[in-house]
């Protein structure tokens, strides 16, 4: 080589150039890893490949001390991770590197050790590689998995995206993070965080070893008892408990929604869980969520002790649950609550030593609403319902409370209740056991009484308010409803609404419809007489049965005219008084759209409460879609404009509507089809009818249809436009693959949802068609169907387009669309594991049983 370049100058330069060229960029790139004899002093820093963290010496604000640690590589520095915390180096001439045991170690000037990663058996040659999730692994060999040590094993205060964090029963209480003594002292101070496994596993803060804050159990999608964790919130699907496995272990994990976002939980030196996210445009990290608020004590573990509640804003702050005195009287009034509250009535069974007793009514429950469930249950696995859960409770004296909750199953308390945070306005329910004495005695006669009064007084105001009508009707010359024979000449009128043109005319002329008021001017109701509706459908004959909703039987008639007619005859109470119904009936038979069945009137008598619908002969979709006969007749032109109607149907019901309806039971039994195999949506509005009032605290009815219902609303009750956009994804893709939601359950995929998904990500999404029009359908449709569809069930309400927009991209030829996320949550079965699940009757009903809890 010498000897050519000494003859050849030109091709030594040449080489040299070359060489140069190729090697520099390595030179300038920052290194990532340390190699045995290579050393990293104070100065020098690793850095991952793409740059987001960095490795090296530094030392806090505030403080002469020199740490080994990582942090972000932006403009603020964030420590996530440090080696020697409780071994500081006091100069400037400490050094990191691979030692001759293959560990990593930190020394001081003097070549003391500092730290070291402490593995035993190490080969003489590893490496430790800085990852740009923030992990720091030394390794032998890279490019097989043998990690001999990690800092994602071995967090200091910070919980990375990626990170694991093991929940088992064996390990018990596992506090994997340990707060700073101060913000400038990273040796641990008094706080740790980690999670409990037990009874439902929770995120757990504590003080020297003593609860301080608790997050409440996991219910397979949340944390129950983090306040801002219950709303859609941006952090909300990001956690994950993955499956048992073959060590009984599960681990949480997070990763943000948005990959690009930079996001970290720690425990702050204060003792405060924060969740944290860069913000590159302010250049500074932002609190998304802190657990707990330093200003509310309420919010600290036990604050009021045993039983008892806590309000802040309340004085005193503490008191005792109904039926409960203080422990220490004297104490308490001192404001010390430490001794919490205890029975003024020992119960039954403690009595009478847990025979039933002869003496006496046994023990009862009462129903308290909270937003944290007490701490220390156990979970009955036996128990897969709520009243099975009550009789397992009520069965042992130890049992002083149970709850049955989605997505965790039946909890039962045999200690005292620990921790509570009762509020009436919380969305979990758990049942108190108290002596019968206690539970409102008195109190059930004089409301005994109030019942009495009002239906007495109701029935005077039906029965004065019929007089007046019948009163009324005489004066006008017409017979009375009750005793109206159908098919008489001027009864027509009264029935058509049809003729009435003006109904459009109303719908967008100035408001003359007050919703909450009773100045209704628009037409008259066109009110069927019961007699005439039992006529017309043979006395609701077996054989004129078309079928069963959620809300009660349907029957075909025929008027005496020959008009046929389906008549759904409501069950159950609407939870409504008699005119709100009317008015609501009203208002709906006003919602007038080609896509949805029109109401043609209705019949109200005593408890018998009738719609009469326009009779659809083609009966429901999933007559046809789930039929293998019946399902060429749709071809793919049938079947897009089936999913073009029903979306400018619902997108009428969300928007263009005066009322603004939000469905929230949407399914292929509830398209019905026209003789033209026009689609038309059939019981809407029946959410508002039966929803009940929102306000109302004690009744927060879901009503739905598992397999159509989103995650929010099937494990939270939220409900909202978004929730009617998830069951149309999901109809969109049973109408394209000619399969039920429910149908498709393997060992990989718990739903349609998933199966579409899988195929869709691999692109094979032409596999999910029905194959009855595989050969007629366009792809191009066909896969922006799909896609529409995998944008619609995406698990978080805000990822969703609205109706408008799909509308949009149904209509549009080429559409833009963006990318959809993977949807995780099926409605069937939460991510927990099957032994937490429960798998009563409650979670897991048939596809077309529509669900009331
Ligand atoms: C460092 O000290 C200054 C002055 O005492 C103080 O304002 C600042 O908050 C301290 N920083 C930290 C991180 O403690
Ligand atoms: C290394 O681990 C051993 C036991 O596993 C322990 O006795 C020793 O103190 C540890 N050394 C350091 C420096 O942490
Ligand atoms: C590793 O150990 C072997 C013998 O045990 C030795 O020959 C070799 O030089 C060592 N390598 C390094 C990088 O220390
Ligand atoms: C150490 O490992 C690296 C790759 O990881 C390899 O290139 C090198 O030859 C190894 N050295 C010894 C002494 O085994
Ligand atoms: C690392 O593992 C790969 C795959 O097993 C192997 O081919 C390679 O030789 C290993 N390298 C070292 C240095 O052991
Ligand atoms: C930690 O606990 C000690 C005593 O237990 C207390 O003096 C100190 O203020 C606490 N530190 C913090 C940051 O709360
Ligand atoms: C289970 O534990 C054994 C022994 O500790 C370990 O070797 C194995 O890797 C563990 N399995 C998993 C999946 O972590
Ligand atoms: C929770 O949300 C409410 C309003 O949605 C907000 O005012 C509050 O600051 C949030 N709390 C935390 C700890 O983020
Ligand atoms: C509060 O009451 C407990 C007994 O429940 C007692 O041990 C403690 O000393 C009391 N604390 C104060 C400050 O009085
Ligand atoms: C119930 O839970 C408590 C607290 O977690 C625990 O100590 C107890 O052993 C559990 N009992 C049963 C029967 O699992
Ligand atoms: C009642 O529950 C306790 C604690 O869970 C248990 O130890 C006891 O055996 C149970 N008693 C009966 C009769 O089931």
């Amino acid at each position: 080589m010498e000897t050519n370049s000494n003859k050849n100058p030109v091709s030594f330069f040449l080489a040299s150039f070359i060489f140069l060229l190729y090697f520099l960029p390595q030179f300038c790139h920052a290194v990532d890893r340390i190699t045995p004899g290579q050393t990293i002093r104070d100065g020098d820093t690793l850095v991952s490949r793409a740059e987001i963290f960095e490795l090296g010496f530094f030392n806090p604000e505030n403080s002469t001390f020199i740490f080994v640690g990582i942090w972000y590589r932006i403009d603020v520095k964030a420590v996530v991770w440090v080696a020697n915390r409780d071994r500081p180096i006091s100069g400037r001439s400490g050094v990191l590197r691979i030692g001759v045991d293959g560990n990593l170690v930190v020394l001081d000037g003097n070549n003391n050790l500092v730290w070291s990663s402490n593995v035993s058996g190490l080969s003489n040659n590893t490496t430790a590689v800085l990852w740009d999730t923030g992990n720091f692994v030394l390794s032998s060999n890279e490019s097989v998995d043998d990690t001999h040590w990690q800092s994602f094993d071995n967090p200091t205060d910070t919980f990375l995206p990626g990170m694991r964090v093991p929940v088992n029963s064996a390990i018990g209480e596992y506090p994997a993070f340990h707060a700073w003594k101060s913000a400038s002292d990273p040796s641990p101070g008094n706080y740790s965080m980690g999670v409990d496994p037990h009874g439902g596993p929770q995120i757990v803060i504590w003080d020297h070893g003593r609860r301080r804050w608790r997050s409440g159990q996991w219910n397979g999608v949340i944390f129950t008892g983090v306040p801002n964790m219950s709303s859609i919130a941006s952090f909300l699907y990001g956690f994950k408990l993955s499956q048992l496995d073959e060590n009984r272990t599960q681990y949480f994990t997070y990763y943000p929604p948005n990959p690009s976002n930079l996001l970290r939980f720690r425990i702050g030196w204060e003792g405060r869980e924060q969740q944290l996210m860069w913000d590159d445009g302010e250049k500074k990290w932002k609190v998304l969520q802190q657990q707990p608020d330093l200003a509310n004590q309420c919010e600290l573990y036990n604050h009021c002790g045993n039983y008892a509640t806590c309000d802040n804003l309340n004085s005193p702050k503490c008191n005792c649950l109904k039926g409960f005195r203080p422990k220490l009287q004297d104490q308490w009034n001192r404001g010390n609550w430490s001794g919490g509250c205890e029975r003024r009535t020992e119960l039954q069974c403690q009595r009478t030593n847990g025979a039933a007793g002869e003496n006496g009514k046994p023990d009862g429950f009462k129903g308290l609403k909270c937003t944290k469930l007490p701490d220390l249950a156990n979970l009955t696995l036996s128990a897969g319902n709520s009243e099975a859960c009550r009789t397992s409770c009520l069965g042992n004296c130890s049992c002083r409370a149970y709850a049955f909750i989605s997505g965790i199953g039946c909890m039962t308390w045999t200690v005292d209740l620990i921790d509570l945070h009762f509020d009436q306005s919380g969305s979990l329910q758990f049942f108190l056991r108290l002596h019968h004495s206690e539970l409102d005695g008195r109190r059930k006669i004089s409301i005994l009484v109030i019942i009495i009064i009002t239906v007495l007084g109701a029935c005077f105001l039906v029965v004065s308010l019929w007089l007046l009508w019948r009163y009324r009707n005489k004066l006008k010359g017409l017979p009375a409803v009750s005793s109206m024979p159908c098919c008489k000449d001027d009864d027509v009128a009264v029935f058509d609404v049809s003729k009435s043109k003006e109904f459009s005319a109303d719908l967008s002329g100035p408001s003359d419809i007050l919703i909450d008021g009773n100045q209704i001017n628009g037409p008259e109701l066109p009110m069927f007489s019961f007699s005439c509706v039992a006529t017309a459908t043979e006395n609701f004959c077996v054989a004129n049965k078309l079928g069963q909703g959620g809300f009660g039987d349907v029957f075909k008639g025929e008027l005496p005219g020959g008009q046929e007619i389906a008549v759904k005859r409501l069950s159950g109470h609407s939870g409504q008084g008699l005119e709100e119904f009317k008015n609501e009936i009203i208002l709906i038979a006003k919602l007038q759209h080609r896509n949805l069945v029109r109401l043609l009137g209705c019949s109200i008598q005593g408890e018998e409460k009738m719609l009469i619908y326009e009779y659809m002969p083609n009966k429901s979709l999933d007559n046809f879609l789930f039929d293998e006969a019946k399902q060429a007749q749709l071809d793919w032109r049938t079947r897009l404009s089936i999913i073009e109607g029903i979306a400018r149907g619902l997108l009428y019901l969300h928007r263009d509507s005066r009322l603004r309806i939000i469905h929230r039971d949407l399914k292929t039994s509830n398209i019905l089809l026209d003789a033209e195999m026009n689609p038309k949506i059939s019981d809407f509005g029946m959410a508002r009818i039966f929803g009940g009032n929102q306000n109302e605290a004690n009744t927060v009815r879901v009503v739905g249809t598992y397999g159509y219902m989103s995650p929010e609303y099937a494990m939270e009750g939220l409900f909202s436009v978004k929730s009617d956009v998830y069951s149309f994804g999901v109809l969109l893709l049973e109408i394209v693959s000619g399969r039920r939601n429910t149908s498709v359950r393997s060992s990989q995929h718990t739903s349609l949802i998933g199966y579409a998904w899988h195929l869709w990500s691999e692109d094979k999404a032409m596999d999910l068609v029905d194959p009855s029009i595989q050969d007629s359908c366009f792809p191009t449709e066909v896969l922006k169907c799909i896609h529409i569809g995998m944008l619609c069930v995406q698990d978080n309400a805000m990822h969703r387009p609205t109706m408008a927009a799909v509308v949009l991209m149904l209509e549009s030829e080429t559409p833009t669309l963006p990318m959809p996320r993977q949807p995780t949550y099926t409605s069937m079965r939460s991510s927990i594991d099957a032994e937490f699940t429960m798998d009563g009757q409650e979670i897991v009903s048939s596809n077309d049983v529509t669900v009331t809890m």
